[in-house]
């Protein structure tokens, strides 16, 4: 069986991320989305939080479940038997240093690290441009499920841009 994991921050999980994610749980056997724990960063959503919402949005895969890891990612993976860690690449900009980070997991533990080129409509997208966008009042709901979109507008008191929208 394969199983990989989806590590990341997710403060808060956007469609891109939901993107790479899909994707790998049509690839792989098993997918864990990660997400860290940062003690030096608190993050606009609490690690729980963003656990739920990514529950939330990943319901309809079987193949799909979340979890969180502080320390060293290898080290996760060793610990859940996690064979290789796929992360989203949106652009060139992208890929230096996650393959600097590709290069130091290979040789700390040997596992490796598989790259999916993130689709073409979310490459601009990041959460912290979101937050930042919507913090100012700016719409973001179309970048993001929409159970997090609602969060996030309870969040930033924005509201929520789409019509007739209730979750
Ligand atoms: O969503 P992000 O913030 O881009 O995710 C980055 C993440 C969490 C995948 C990366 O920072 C990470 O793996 N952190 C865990 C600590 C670690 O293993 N650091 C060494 C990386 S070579």
């Amino acid at each position: 069986m394969t199983h990989v994991v989806c590590p990341g921050s997710f403060d808060p999980p956007t469609l891109g991320h939901l993107d790479v994610i899909g994707r790998a749980a049509g690839l792989f056997d098993r997918v864990t989305v990660a997400v860290l724990v940062n003690p030096d960063k608190k993050g606009l959503f609490p690690v729980d939080e963003r656990m739920d919402l990514l529950r939330a949005v990943t319901g309809g895969w079987p193949n799909v479940d979340v979890d969180s890891f502080h320390g060293l990612l290898v080290d996760y993976c060793s610990g859940a038997g996690i064979g290789a860690i796929v992360k989203g690449l949106r652009a060139v900009s992208d890929f230096d240093y996650e393959l600097q980070m590709a290069q130091m997991n290979h040789g700390l533990t040997g596992v490796d690290t598989m790259f999916l080129p993130t689709s073409p409509a979310y490459s601009f997208v990041s959460s912290s441009l979101v937050k930042q966008v919507a913090a100012y009042g700016g719409d973001v709901s179309h970048l993001l499920p929409d159970v997090v979109a609602a969060a996030l507008a309870g969040k930033t008191g924005t509201g929520d841009h789409r019509a007739g929208r209730s979750a």
